[in-house]
């Protein structure tokens, strides 16, 4: 994956130690971590200057690659790819809520799955919501992801396994 990824508005980046404070401020809104399944809550700055950190190695270790979503006021959310051992890799990404309904996610998603669909092939890629997340199904559905089936994933801020919808891109994507 390329380290930087430019679209109309937004500039997508490896994080950096900068953008700590503007990401525990943001990360830490129920309304945010609720709807994913590893971010902590309470979401303090100790957290983001170590989650930071471990972003760095594991995209050097070819894992996950995680990019900074960044407009011209700065850091407002991230997008990432998790590469997992059966050859899938899923994307993810989360905004600021002050930042919601602006077409960001639709846009840093588009450049993502872009990205990843060149470097490891579309029919590899997947994703998925909670049930309950239908702004983020939108976005999905909008990028040309079809749901697949169900599962229950472990949601750390809410200590509850939640029912996942999953998805894949579709085939006419794949193709086109
Ligand atoms: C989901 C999330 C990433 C969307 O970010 P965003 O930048 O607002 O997304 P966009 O503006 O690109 O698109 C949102 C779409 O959802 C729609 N939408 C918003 N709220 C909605 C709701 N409650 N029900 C249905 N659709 C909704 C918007 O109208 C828009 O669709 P449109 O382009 O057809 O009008 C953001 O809300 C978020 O970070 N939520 C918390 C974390 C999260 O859910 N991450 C994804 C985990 S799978």
């Amino acid at each position: 994956m390329r380290e930087e990824l430019k679209t109309e508005r937004l500039l997508l980046r490896p994080l950096e130690k900068a953008d700590a404070e503007r990401l525990a401020r943001l990360a830490n809104n129920w309304n945010v971590a609720r709807m994913l399944s590893r971010m902590p809550h309470p979401y303090t700055l100790d957290m983001a200057h170590d989650w930071i950190a471990r972003t760095a190695s594991e995209r050097a270790g070819g894992e996950e690659f995680v990019y900074a979503v960044t407009n011209d006021e700065g850091f407002i959310g991230t997008c990432g790819l998790q590469s997992h051992a059966d050859g899938t890799h899923e994307i993810g990404y989360w905004i600021g809520e002050p930042y919601w309904n602006r077409g960001y996610a639709s846009e840093a998603a588009r450049a993502v799955l872009d990205e990843a669909a060149a470097r490891f092939g579309a029919e590899t890629i997947i994703s998925g919501h909670f049930w309950e997340n239908h702004a983020s199904g939108r976005v999905l559905t909008k990028l040309g992801f079809r749901y697949t089936g169900e599962e229950h994933r472990w949601c750390v801020a809410r200590q509850e396994k939640m029912r996942c919808l999953t998805m894949r891109l579709a085939r006419r994507e794949v193709a086109a």
